[in-house]
């Protein structure tokens, strides 16, 4: 089963829509300045109720259901994210609970906007070395709960959603041919979101800053990002070609994460490749950071951009810095599963809840039973109620 194929796909994007015209009334912006400068028109905000896990679990059940897989069959879960709930338990343990997919291993992926494709990689050589028969590789995020609403340089950019595709070993020759990762950690400035180490001590209250910046939000250098994306998209996308002995020409399409419209322009003209063979979304999405590719991908296949044998590279930017590229060929062509069977799906997760709750309840009356101290004795009260609430 040397070679990890693309069998399934799918994405979720919250139902709540911002515009440029509503940031209008927000911050000091116009629609003209945010479409001219980065191609983006609107996009979509995460409910109350939905986290990065939720959108994660409804982009892989769509995918399960394209690939006709069922939940206990997957081996592996891997969500590339930077905006986990928890550090721990992961986002990937979440969606793996919520599924109902009680042989897989799970784990999250921090590699920003390159996540997705860091994770895809990991996945296919998972496969090709026959540690595991499929895998679900999900980028999600809920990018506008970590943006400064008051810095209108960053929080016009982004968008939450999420998207998924499922893996599978084969010995058709095709699917994942050759990735390029890279990193560089120098430029970690440029892009940055604090986590646990630069929480502020209590005494300091809520206006600590880290780099100029509100703690646990966004901070960018535009500039110098834009330089960087628009170098490692050539860049890698030659070399990953190269390692599949591979030219340009034998590329149909190029999915790129989706930062805005100016980077993918100048992008393509480095490459000296005509715009239209780059798929584009970021004008309905904004940046999704390690989701923008897997959604970029649904859209695409919806569109009808990618058919069977064709060649399309995944290249993803973002901080760390890191950026890495992915050439995959396109060639299975989905199941068409019915109506009564997706339905059936459905049920099943509701079943995988439920069991799960009482597995957990199953745990807690143990202890109970046992006299013995629950694992979560530690917390104080009130934080144990809101994560029993939240788990
Ligand atoms: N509305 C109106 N004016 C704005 C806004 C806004 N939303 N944001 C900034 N401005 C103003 C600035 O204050 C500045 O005004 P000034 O000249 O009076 O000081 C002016 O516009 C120019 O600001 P710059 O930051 O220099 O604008 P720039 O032309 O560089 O465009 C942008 C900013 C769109 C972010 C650009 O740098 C860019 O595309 N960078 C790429 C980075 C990117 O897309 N990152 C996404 C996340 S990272 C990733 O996914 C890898």
């Amino acid at each position: 089963m040397k070679y990890a194929h693309i069998i399934g796909w799918g994405k979720y994007v919250p139902d709540r829509v911002l515009t440029n015209h509503d940031l209008e009334r927000m911050i000091e912006t116009t629609d003209e300045w945010i479409t001219r400068r980065t191609g983006i028109h609107e996009r979509h905000i995460a409910g109350e109720r939905e986290t990065t896990a939720t959108l994660a679990f409804e982009a892989a059940a769509r995918a399960l259901a394209v690939a006709d897989l069922h939940p206990s069959q997957v081996e592996l879960i891997i969500v590339a994210t930077s905006t986990p709930e928890y550090i721990f338990p992961s986002t990937a343990c979440r969606v793996q609970d919520y599924l109902g997919a009680i042989k897989a291993g799970a784990f999250d992926l921090s590699a920003a906007c390159s996540g997705f494709v860091y994770g895809l990689d990991m996945a296919a050589q998972a496969i090709a070395t026959g540690s595991v028969r499929n895998a679900i590789v999900i980028g999600a995020e809920t990018m506008t709960r970590v943006l400064d609403w008051e810095d209108r340089g960053t929080c016009v950019l982004f968008g939450d959603g999420a998207g998924a595709v499922v893996l599978k070993g084969s010995n058709i020759p095709g699917g994942v041919l050759a990735s390029t990762l890279r990193s560089d950690g120098s430029g970690g400035d440029l892009l940055s979101l604090p986590a646990v180490y630069h929480n502020p001590v209590p005494t300091l209250g809520p206006e600590y800053f880290h780099n100029g910046h509100k703690r646990n939000t966004i901070a960018m250098d535009g500039r110098q990002v834009f330089r960087f994306a628009t170098q490692v998209i050539a860049d890698s996308v030659h070399e990953t070609l190269r390692k599949a002995n591979m030219t340009l020409e034998d590329v149909d399409l190029i999915v790129p994460h989706q930062a805005n419209t100016r980077i993918i322009e100048a992008a393509a003209k480095r490459l000296k490749l005509p715009q239209e063979m780059f798929y584009t979304n970021v004008q309905w999405m904004g940046n999704t950071s390690a989701a923008s590719i897997p959604i970029a991908l649904c859209d695409a296949v919806k569109d009808g951009r990618l058919q069977p044998d064709d060649n399309v590279i995944f290249v993803g930017f973002g901080g760390g810095l890191t950026w890495a590229a992915s050439l995959v060929k396109w060639n299975v062509t989905p199941p068409d599963v019915s109506l009564p069977r997706r339905e059936w799906r459905r049920a099943r997760y509701v079943y995988a809840r439920g069991r799960s709750k009482m597995k957990r309840y199953g745990r807690r009356f143990g202890a109970w039973i046992g006299g013995s101290p629950t694992p979560d004795a530690s917390l104080k009260d009130g934080d144990k109620k809101s994560r029993e609430n939240d788990l």
